[in-house]
């Protein structure tokens, strides 16, 4: 077989294409009534009053940290094992990460480890659910609340995964929960991100971000007339189109479907990579109810050395292998503002050991198979 198998894709069919073009030949393409209706089936989805859709998941990521009010000389609690966004759409405000180091199997923030972090300038925690399993965030919640910090859950990888009962955008343990729509993620608008929230004052802000920082309603000064907008605060163009929202409305009729070929295709992972001698598998906590973005495998002592070489050797046999993530303390820019390497044991730990094979609804058995079978070569060679 040459096909690539690559680890994450989109699932586009004719419905999907349907919905697009039938925006395109109306009146509206960006910011009609798709938005909208995108807006409110995805509220309803995860159980929360608002939702409000931008153009990708790093903007409202952006968004979601300034309606909490995040700003020069704050602090914010991350994790290092998620992708450069979830700590750069701080920086964007002024405000400083600080990692807490993961959980060696979920690779999720080790609530134990949050307090100690905790410093007069914190003001928020971000917990990410990697690779769509939820991080605890009953304990998240208890400890920001001791504190009087604000919770933005990144559940970039996350729609559709389920902390205890309440699904994750029901913003049941926090007061914001992030959304991507890339091709990658559980379902897509092209890019495309949301922000889901219970509260109104953090609605309203969000929605004057993402376009420009003006308001139509409510006014500061008497309105000139029936033309009249203000803006009131330094906003941004973090619009979605209605071409992408029809996209998304489209997506979201079968996100039930693709969670469930997810976890199908993880219970025949597991079942064929359970207790072998080179590499641990995912595993779910009683807590969670795992979306699986990913599949990360965390290679065992011996492998762990040979990761570079193995990961070649997948590659040169078209599995469309990546590792999630580097830690982000390591990237140059983030040396460059002084974080040292080594303050995240777990996390780069985590990092040096772990492998993402191939996951997304659209995966034939002939593909599923072929996966079990190359990885299992591969490794009995290295
Ligand atoms: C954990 C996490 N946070 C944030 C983002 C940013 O989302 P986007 O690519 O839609 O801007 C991603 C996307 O890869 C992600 O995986």
């Amino acid at each position: 077989m040459n096909r690539f198998i690559p680890y994450g894709r989109q699932f586009i069919d004719e419905d999907d294409i349907k919905a697009v073009v039938e925006v395109l030949k109306s009146d509206f393409i960006t910011q009609g009534p798709k938005i909208f209706e995108f807006e409110k089936k995805l509220a309803e989805y995860c159980g929360a009053k608002y939702a409000v859709v931008f153009n990708s998941g790093t903007s409202a990521l952006h968004a979601a940290y300034f309606a909490i009010g995040l700003s020069q000389g704050d602090e914010f609690i991350t994790s290092p094992i998620t992708f450069v966004s979830t700590a750069n759409a701080g920086i964007f405000l002024g405000a400083k990460p600080v990692f807490v180091d993961v959980e060696e199997d979920t690779g999720n923030i080790k609530s134990d480890f949050i307090e100690e972090k905790i410093t007069n300038h914190t003001k928020l925690i971000v917990p990410v659910h990697y690779a769509g399993h939820p991080c605890d965030m009953k304990k998240i919640k208890e400890i920001a609340d001791k504190y009087s910090l604000f919770v933005v859950e990144d559940a970039c990888h996350a729609l559709g995964a389920k902390y205890k009962d309440s699904k994750i955008g029901s913003c049941k343990y926090s007061d914001m929960t992030v959304f991507s729509f890339h091709p990658v993620k559980h379902i897509t608008t092209g890019e495309g991100g949301a922000v889901l929230t219970n509260k109104e004052e953090f609605y309203e802000k969000l929605l004057m971000f993402r376009t420009h920082g003006i308001t139509k309603t409510k006014f500061e000064n008497e309105p000139h007339g029936m033309w009249y907008y203000e803006m009131q605060f330094l906003g941004y163009n973090y619009r979605m189109t209605d071409i992408q929202a029809a996209l998304g409305i489209s997506q979201l009729r079968k996100l039930e479907k693709f969670i469930e070929k997810r976890r199908k295709i993880v219970q025949i992972y597991n079942k064929s990579f359970r207790n072998n001698p080179y590499f641990e598998i995912p595993i779910e906590k009683d807590y969670a109810f795992s979306a699986y973005h990913l599949y990360p495998i965390r290679l065992n002592n011996k492998y762990k050395q040979k990761k570079k070489k193995l990961f070649e050797e997948l590659r040169k046999n078209n599995l469309g292998v990546q590792v999630h993530y580097i830690p982000v303390y390591w990237q140059p820019y983030y040396q460059k503002l002084g974080y040292k390497k080594g303050i995240c044991p777990n996390a780069e730990d985590f990092y040096q050991r772990e492998i993402s094979i191939p996951l997304y609804p659209k995966m034939s058995d002939q593909d599923i198979k072929y996966v079990i079978e190359e990885i299992f070569e591969v490794f009995k060679e290295a």
